[in-house]
C-alpha cells in the first residue's frame, strides 16, 4: 500500500488476437496489475471471458492478476477462477446477498478478496464488510463496456470511502474503474484511490508505456 499508485490496464480494450503479446507489452510498459474483466451477459449485458482465457493471461506475465467478477452468483464460478491464476478477485455487492461468505472463500482459496460497487450503489452496502476485503473496487461508469464517460459523482465517493477506512484504521486499497484517463486518474487519486484501471485510454493509445506513467501523479 503506502501512497504509491498502482496501474491495471484493462485487457478489455486489447486486441483479443493479440492478448498474450499485449499483457507483456503492457507488463513491460509499467503495468502494476492486469485487470480482467469477467462478464456474463446477466449482471451485465455483455459476455467476455472465462477462467481458459484467465490461465493463458496468467502463464503470459508475471503481474497480479486483478479478476474483476461481473457476474451473478459468483461464488460458483470464484474456485475456477482462482485456481486460473487470480491474485485477487473482485465480486460485485449488487450480486451477493451473503457477501461475507464469499469474501472468505476467496481467501481461504488464497487469493485476495475485494468488493465491487456500480455507481448507483451507496458506500453503506459495503460498510459493514469493510474488514472483511483488500480493496474496494468503485465503478466509475455503470459496467458492462469500455469506452464509457467517467461519472464524476465518484470522485466524491472515493473521498468518503477513503474518509471511512481512515476512521477505521483499515489499510485497504481503492480501486477506479471506467472512464479513467489522464485527467480523470488524478482526480480520483487526489481523493483517496490508490489502484486505477484503464481500459481504452490505454489499449487505445499509441504509446503504451506514455499512457500508463501518464497515469502516475
Ligand atoms: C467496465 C469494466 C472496465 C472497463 C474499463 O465494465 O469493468 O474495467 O474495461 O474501460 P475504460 O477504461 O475504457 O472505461
Ligand atoms: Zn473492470
Amino acid at each position: 500500500m503506502g501512497t504509491q499508485v498502482l496501474v491495471a490496464p484493462s485487457i478489455l480494450s486489447a486486441d483479443f488476437g493479440w492478448l498474450a503479446e499485449e499483457v507483456r507489452s503492457v507488463e513491460r510498459g509499467g503495468a502494476d496489475w492486469i485487470h480482467v474483466d469477467v462478464m456474463d451477459g446477466h449482471f451485465v449485458p455483455n459476455l467476455t471471458i472465462g477462467p481458459a482465457v484467465v490461465e493463458a493471461v496468467h502463464r503470459a506475465t508475471k503481474l497480479p492478476l486483478d479478476v474483476h467478477l461481473m457476474i451473478a452468483e459468483p461464488e460458483r464460478f470464484v474456485p475456477e477462477f482462482v485456481r486460473a491464476g487470480a491474485s485477487l478477485v473482485s465480486v460485485h455487492v449488487e450480486a451477493c446477498p451473503h457477501l461475507h461468505r464469499v469474501l472468505q472463500l476467496i481467501r481461504q482459496l488464497g487469493a485476495k478478496p475485494a468488493v465491487a460497487l456500480n455507481p448507483a450503489t451507496p458506500l453503506s452496502a459495503v460498510e459493514e464488510a469493510l474488514g472483511e476485503v483488500e480493496m474496494v473496487l468503485l465503478m466509475s461508469v455503470d459496467p458492462g463496456f469500455g469506452g464509457q464517460g467517467f461519472i464524476p459523482a465518484a470522485v466524491e465517493k472515493v473521498r468518503r470511502l477513503r474518509g471511512m477506512l481512515d476512521a477505521r484504521g483499515l489499510r485497504v486499497q481503492v480501486e477506479v474503474d471506467g472512464g479513467i484517463n489522464e485527467r480523470t486518474g488524478p482526480e480520483v487519486v487526489a481523493a483517496g484511490a490508490t489502484v486505477l484501471v484503464a481500459g481504452s485510454y490505454i489499449f487505445g493509445a499509441a504509446d503504451y508505456p506514455a499512457a500508463i506513467a501518464s497515469l502516475r501523479p
